[in-house]
Order: C-alpha cells, then structure tokens, then sequence
C-alpha cells in the first residue's frame, strides 16, 4: 500500500466530466457553494428547510436545534414522525410501491427482489409480530442476523415500534454478544439459525446460547430465530421463538408509532480507546434526514440508480446506506450475502453486470484484495452500468484508487472517498461528484451545513498546508446523541475540556492542502483501522490478559498491505518467554483466545513474547517504541528515560 506521504505528494486531479455536472443534483462549484452559504448565513435555516422538504413529518417541529444542553444537543425535537414510514408507507404514496426497493442476492447466487408493497407488508408482520409479544417502545432490541433481507426488515420493524435496536455484526463473538445485550438491557434477541458464507454454514444461534451461558443476560425474554439454513441448533423452549411463527397470520398493515425526532432510533457499539466498546446513540429524524440527504448529494441518487453498498448492516455503513438511507430516497438497491471472492474474484464485477449496478459503494480493503486476487477480471464482465463509485472506512492509497477509476469504473465514474465515522451517522467530508475535482487518497471538502476543521492543541484553525486535529466546529444533525449508559463518556470522549469543550473531537488527525482538501492521516487515539473496521488496542489487550499464561500485553498497530493496519501484540507470558515450536503453540492459542473473547476480526497478526515490556522508570509502557519494532524500523528515539533498555532487543527478535 502506498503510505500516507505517496497521498499527500498526489498531485494529479481527475475533474468530473462536463456531462455528470450538468446532470447532477448539486452541480458545480456554483451549486456547492450556493449551499455552504445558505447553510452560513441561517444554519438553523437551512437544516429546517431541508429537514421539511426531505421528511414528512405527522407533526412538524416548530425549533431546528436546542442547544441549551450542550454537547448534548437535540434537532427538531417537538417533531413527530416515524422513519419506517419514511422509508415505506412514503413510498407506497408517491408511485413506488411496485417499484423494487431490494435486489437480495444470496452467497450460493440466487436472487430474490422485493417491492416496496411487499416489503412495506413484511415490515408490518414483523412489527405486529413483535408487538403481539408485548414488545413496545423504548424497548432494545439486539439483532444478530447475517446480511438477508429479514435484516432489513427486522431493523425497519423495530424503527415502526420505537423499539432501539443493536445491531451487532455476526463475526462477534458470544462474549461480545453477551457484553452488548448487559449494556443495552435488551428484551428481545433476534438471530438466525446459521450464516452462509463463501459457500460455508456457519451456525449463529449458538453464540446467543453461550451469551446466555456467560450470565448477564436476564434482560432477554425471547430469542427470535430466523431460519437461513435449516440447520440443526439447540432451541429453548419458553424462550426461542421461530421467526416464521412470530410473523404468520400476523396482518400486513401497521399503524408506525408516532415518535419525537430526538427518539433513540439505535445503539451500534463501537471501540474506543478504553477496554469497553461504547454504545453509540442516535436518534431518528436527524439521523434520517442525513441518512437520505447524503445519498442524494454525495451519491447523486436519481430515480433509476441501482445502488449497491457492500457492507455488512452491522456497521453503521450498512445502517444508513443500507437499512435506511436507500429506501428513505425510494432507491433500489442490491443487498449481497456473501463474499467477494466466492465463487471466485469476479463475483463483485459479475453482480454489477447481471444487476446493472450504477452506484458502487465498498471499502480499501476490498479494492486492494480484489486487485491481487486478479486485477483484470472486470474487464471481463460488462460494468457499462456503473456511473460513479465510492469508497469508505480507511484511507485509500493512490494505487488502489487508480486501479479502482480506470479498470472498474473505465475512467468515466467519479469516486466519492467518503470520510465519516460511526458516531457522525453520514458522511461528513467527501467530494461531490458533479462538484470537486478529485486528488486520489483525499476525501476533498466538508459537504454543505458541516463545519470541519483543522486544529492545533489550543483549537486554533491551522493554515492550508498544515496539520493537526480534526473537529467539527457546529453541531449537525446525524450526529451521536450520546453513549448509552454514558453520558460523561460521550462528553469526555467527543467534547474534551482541551479545546474549549466546543468541538466535536473526531479522532483522527488530518491534513490541510493549499486547495483546502481534507487528508485523513489517521487515528491519533488507541484506536486501529483493519481492513476499514476499528479495533480498540486496550481492548485486545483486555482479551489477552483474560487469558490464564498471560502476565501483561500491548498492542500496537503496523501498516499492511491489505488491510490498512495490522493488529501486533506484545506479550509477556506467567513463564519466561517462549521460542521456537512452543512460541509458535501458544501464539496460536492467544489468536484463538482473541477471536472467543471479541471476534475473529481482533486475532493479532503478530504476537511477539518477551519477558517484559518497554517501560519509563514510572512505570508507562513506550508504545512508540513497540509501534518501530512491530514495522520493523531502527529505533531512532530517544530510550533515555527506559528502565530496561535491553527489553528492546530481545522484542526485535522474538519472531
Ligand atoms: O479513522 C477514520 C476512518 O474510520 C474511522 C471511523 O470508523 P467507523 O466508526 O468504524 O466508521 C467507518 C465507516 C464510516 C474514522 O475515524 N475512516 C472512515 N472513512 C475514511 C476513514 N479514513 C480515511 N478516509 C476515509 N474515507
């Protein structure tokens, strides 16, 4: 992968063709900046304009935003509305009820599309469903479902009830199953039998019963199952429930419930820097509102767009360019099961031809394995249909981004290189693809009404060409609410006293260019980026000394070719340090350990073992040492103040 100065010595810049701006929704320079001042000469204005032009309210909001409590603010609260009638019944009204709003595609390839009658009906069944069970507003709900259309639906049925859901993505393990349900207090588990992956059954409700077995989850009073496979899994009776009994006989039609706009729509767990994920919240008109506005105008969607985002609808970009965004906007879209390389490397090439996909939304990650496991094959297949593609979760190298506009998109799509977080709900920084001139690796400028910007220490803007943090100046409406359970968390985490407790603190540090491009450097927490999902390093470390060998553990993040970072671990065992065989044995052991503990995606790449740490005199672990050995650099810095010096040797040659 080309490290972050290869992007910022990028220099050439792809102009959108004249064509895409004379056709987009948000065209040209003139277009984009007609709306930055909009949004700069009435910032409540302009988001009431939109928040009423883009929902339909049952009840309009008389005040856009309240910040009487900040950071703790609240958008059109005294509105009332409900997004699944958003999503559905609004669509049912305005001609697309036979329209298909979801092109489901199962690992194995069969296809099965959905209306938005029908699923406007399959939404109420599940939501009566539910509410036959004495499930009601306010109520959580944690989901554990593979990528299916019952996903979608079951997240549209809870959003109907204002019952908030937890979506939580099915590489978690039971233990991390088990810690979100305690700290959503969830009644209801909705799950599946099994997952079907790269043509593998891969069971899922099993970990719902380890949760169980684990304790702490006595909140639950049903586990719904969805049946995928077939498979044979253990059942509680009194407790499991099948899907397929829940939802029969139940009528298709479902009065929504009528919610404040600042109702939680959902929690989505994310790492932090600190051993315990935080429950992000958000709420449901502004997180809406976004959700469909940053379709329309970062992804140009129009009517006979086929939109296919590739994530899975347990991170939030499945929530709000999947489960929602799309069908708020009245989209088709492509819902895919399964994975990239199955059958074999086109299978993203050949779904865009047989599908006619116009818009393609995935991450670096994907790009990069794709280009090694056969750079050539989209030329193979037809992608004639593709308009405009984007890309999301980690910072895209130049390489991959070239390979990504000439070989899939035949040098005609823009790329939207999307820079957003879970917290933000949508996208916050990004080109607009009838607008900015594009610098591969750049997310480019703030879209309209978002006051990014970049700070030193104190929270001064630094001057174009410059670095340092980036924040968000103004409050916008997508944005976290606050984390479950946790309010000083979320004051502490976002709002810190640093910079005046004024700015939303991203995380991430970033670059200014002399055209005023945003370039993302990185996280400048604990936090690390594999393959576009984030990794809290004190939480693998939490893992690893769960387990009964080891003494002490820091994790550290090194660049890598596939998957942006790397997870390595530095581990000091009960015993002296092992070599060889044995080393070999108990890596394997930690790795397996970190997949039951968290989930296969937080397996350490690297395990290294000493016998001990690199420490200060005080006692601190020198991560900035650990961070050079795990790239394998020289140690350049200075080791004056290191207690044991000699720890740095034994560590560079421990693998
Ligand atoms: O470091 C940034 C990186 O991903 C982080 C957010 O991760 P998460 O909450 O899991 O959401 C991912 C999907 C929105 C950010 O703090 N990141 C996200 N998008 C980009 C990015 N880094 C560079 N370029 C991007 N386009």
């Amino acid at each position: 992968m080309g490290s972050i100065e290869t992007s910022l010595q990028e220099n050439r810049v792809f102009e959108p063709a004249e064509d895409f701006v004379k056709q987009a929704r948000v065209s040209g320079i003139a277009g984009y900046e007609a709306l930055r001042a909009e949004a700069e000469a009435d910032f409540e204005g302009f988001w009431g304009r939109l928040a009423k032009e883009n929902l339909s309210w049952k009840t309009p909001f008389t005040k856009v935003l309240d910040e009487s409590n900040a950071p703790f603010y609240k958008w059109f609260e005294d509105g009332v509305m409900n997004v699944s009638y958003n999503c559905l019944d609004v669509n049912l009204q305005n001609g697309n009820a036979d329209k298909v709003a979801i092109i489901f595609e199962a690992d194995g390839g069969e296809v099965t599309k959905v209306t938005y009658r029908e699923l406007h009906a399959r939404v109420c069944q599940f939501a009566n469903g539910l509410k036959s069970l004495g499930y009601a507003k306010g109520e959580r709900a944690l989901i554990y479902l593979p990528m299916s259309i019952e996903a979608v639906v079951a997240m549209q049925a809870c959003a109907r009830l204002g019952i908030i859901h937890s979506v939580v993505f099915g590489g978690f393990s039971a233990k991390s199953v088990q810690e979100r349900i305690a700290d959503a207090g969830a009644s209801v588990v909705i799950t599946a039998d099994e997952q079907v992956r790269g043509g593998k059954n891969i069971p899922l409700k099993p970990a719902i019963d380890e949760a169980f077995a684990i304790g702490g989850c006595e909140s639950v009073r049903n586990v719904i199952i969805y049946q995928r496979t077939g498979g044979n899994i253990p059942f509680v009776e009194g407790r499991d429930l099948w899907l397929k009994d829940v939802i029969a006989n139940q009528p298709t039609e479902c009065e929504p419930e009528w919610l404040s706009a600042e109702h939680p729509l959902f929690i989505l767990f994310t790492s932090g820097s600190t051993g315990k994920p935080k429950g992000v919240q958000h709420s449901t008109g502004g997180y809406l509102l976004w959700a469909k506005l940053s379709l329309l105008w970062t992804f140009d969607l129009k009517p006979n767009d086929v939109f296919w985002c590739t994530a899975d609808v347990g991170w939030v970009t499945g929530h709000t360019y999947i489960a929602y965004g799309p069908l708020a906007c009245g989209a088709t879209e492509v819902v895919f099961e399964g994975v990239p390389t199955y059958p074999d490397a086109g299978r993203f090439w050949k779904m865009i031809q047989d599908h006619k996909v116009s818009i393609f939304y995935t991450a670096p990650t994907a790009i990069r394995s794709l280009i090694k496991a056969g750079g050539d094959l989209p030329t193979k297949y037809d992608l004639s249909s593709l308009r405009l593609l984007g890309s999301v979760g980690e910072p895209i190298n130049p390489e991959a981004w070239v390979w990504y506009y000439n070989v899939v998109g035949g040098a005609r799509c823009p790329i939207v290189d999307t820079w957003w977080q879970t917290e933000t709900g949508g996208h916050m920084i990004t080109p607009l693809p009838g607008v900015h001139g594009l610098k591969p690796g750049s997310c480019t400028q703030p879209l309209p009404g978002i006051a990014a910007a970049i700070v030193d220490e104190t929270g001064t803007d630094v001057a174009k060409g410059n670095g340092g943090f980036l924040v968000i100046k103004k409050p916008w409406p997508s944005m976290i609410r606050t984390i479950w359970n946790d309010p000083e968390r979320f004051k502490k985490s976002y709002y810190p006293a640093d910079f005046g407790g004024k700015y939303y603190l991203a995380g991430d540090g970033a670059n200014v260019d002399l055209d005023g491009y945003f370039w993302i450097m990185g996280r400048i927490d604990d936090v690390l980026n594999v393959s576009g999902h984030r990794m809290g390093t004190m939480e693998i470390e939490s893992a690893l000394v769960a387990n009964p060998l080891v003494a002490e553990a820091a994790v550290v993040g090194r660049p890598d070719d596939l998957t942006g970072e790397a997870i390595c671990a530095f581990v000091v065992l009960k015993q002296a340090a092992p070599q060889g065989a044995e080393a070999q044995a108990i890596a394997k052991e930690l790795r397996d350990w970190v997949g039951r503990e968290i989930g296969p995606i937080a397996k350490p790449k690297d395990i290294r073992f000493g016998d001990n740490l690199p420490k200060t005199r005080s006692g601190k672990i020198m991560r900035r040492l650990l961070r050079s050995i795990a790239k394998g650099e020289e140690i350049t810095q200075d080791t004056s103040t290191l207690e044991n010096p000699a720890i740095l040797d034994q560590l560079k040659t421990s693998r």
